[in-house]
């Protein structure tokens, strides 16, 4: 049999991680050469920076006025935490997860928060769970865009505006790539590392003004450790959401941030950012289209993500495996395209189906996502004649 024949041309940026994704097109280490290093984040350089990275986060993501935005530690799953444990516990809450972030969230709520009024709303990779089933007169937990399975919600619609509940929304491979409607959030959350492929290290916490009002009227049963606390004397502590952070911030990391966002602002801020990700997915979509030996994960069409594209091989030979064998030929796919250099960190999550996952975010140029679709079918059929000869 004669070897596939590698194709031409290489992706000139082979980073197509789900997270940290790749840096913004051009970014050098000279991009940070203006961070506030060496000085206390609470001098006024720092707090000026801090709060400037949350003036261009309002902008860009256009939330609305009246919402709070705090820069907050331990990445999104610091920010998501922070929301549950302060929030949950005043009513009953609809749990909704389809794959594995959405999952923790619920064995958190179930198993460590041990709240007794809970509904899960769970399905398996590349679903999306009958969102019409919801309550939202009870607390809501939702991930916008799940990253393991690449199946997003199309948008809020299902949410109602006059709901009793808060919706909590783990929105970190969605910011910066799909169309949050804030009116219908009260609680959002993200890290840097995703879309905007900055520095991971710290999260974003919005919060509407019915989450505040539930911050400063109910207080849950349980100790709430300094790193969680919002709120101080009944009171919210405002500083927060104006850059006066509760422990120390990476004054490199906000400086990358505020790089990233200064580049989101450059390409046209969110539409721009959205059209970015867009296209990127829409050159996997097409190249899936047009390629039996390869599916989107994502059952339904609208809800395919357009940042973490999670793929599946459906060739029938590789089918006839058992799963080990499926995920053993994926990672030969994966592993060719890292040892020829062409692409990095595309397989799929450790708890998702077997398969490819290709981030599609903004900071991926759509010239290297056509120059990677070749190679995909260089790897496969590689892989394939490596399974033939083997059965030979
Ligand atoms: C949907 C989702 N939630 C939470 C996390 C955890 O994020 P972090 O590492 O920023 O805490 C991730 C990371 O990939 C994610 O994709």
């Amino acid at each position: 049999m004669t070897k596939p024949a590698k194709p031409d041309v290489r992706p000139a940026n082979t980073h197509f991680s789900s997270g940290p994704c790749a840096k913004r097109p051009g970014w050098t280490l000279d991009a940070l050469s203006d961070a506030a290093l060496g000085r206390s984040h609470r001098a006024k350089i720092g707090k000026t920076k801090l709060k400037q990275a949350i003036d261009l986060t309002r902008e860009i993501l256009e939330v609305p006025a009246d919402y709070r935005i705090g820069i907050v530690p331990a990445s999104d799953t610091g920010a998501v935490e922070m929301a549950l444990w302060s929030l949950l516990g005043a009513r009953g809450v609809d749990m909704l997860a389809w794959e594995s972030f959405g999952a923790g969230w619920v064995t958190d709520v179930v198993k460590q928060l041990r709240l007794a009024d809970v509904r899960k709303f769970e399905v398996g990779y590349g679903e999306l769970p009958d969102l019409a089933k919801v309550d939202f007169d009870r607390d809501v937990v939702f991930t916008w865009n799940g990253t393991t399975s690449g199946v997003r919600v199309p948008n809020a619609d299902f949410i109602p505006a006059d709901r009793k509940g808060l919706t909590i929304c783990d929105a970190t491979s969605a910011a910066f790539a799909q169309d949050l409607d804030f009116a219908k959030l009260d609680v959002v959350t993200f890290s840097w590392q995703k879309v905007l492929g900055g520095e991971g290290a710290h999260g974003v916490l919005i919060l509407s003004p019915r989450a505040v009002e539930r911050l400063l009227t109910y207080a849950p049963a349980w100790p709430l450790p300094k790193i969680f606390r919002l709120t101080s004397g009944g009171k919210l502590i405002e500083g927060i959401f104006a850059g006066e952070t509760i422990n120390t911030p990476s004054m490199l990391c906000v400086e990358d941030y505020i790089d990233a966002l200064l580049w989101a602002k450059s390409v046209g801020g969110l539409k721009g950012l959205i059209a970015r990700a867009d296209a990127n997915a829409g050159v996997i979509h097409r190249f899936v289209g047009a390629n039996a030996w390869i599916a989107n994960l994502a059952t339904k069409a609208e809800t395919r993500s357009n940042t973490s594209v999670c793929l599946k091989i459906v060739d029938k030979d590789v089918l006839a495996l058992d799963a080990d064998g499926q995920a053993a030929f994926a990672k030969g796919v994966v592993a060719l395209l890292e040892r020829e250099s062409v692409a990095y960190d595309i397989g799929h999550y450790r708890d998702a189906p077997s398969g490819l996952r290709i981030w599609a975010g903004a900071t991926i140029e759509a010239s290297d996502m056509e120059a990677l679709m070749p190679w995909l079918t260089w790897a496969f059929e590689t892989q394939k004649a490596t399974l033939s000869q083997a059965a030979a």
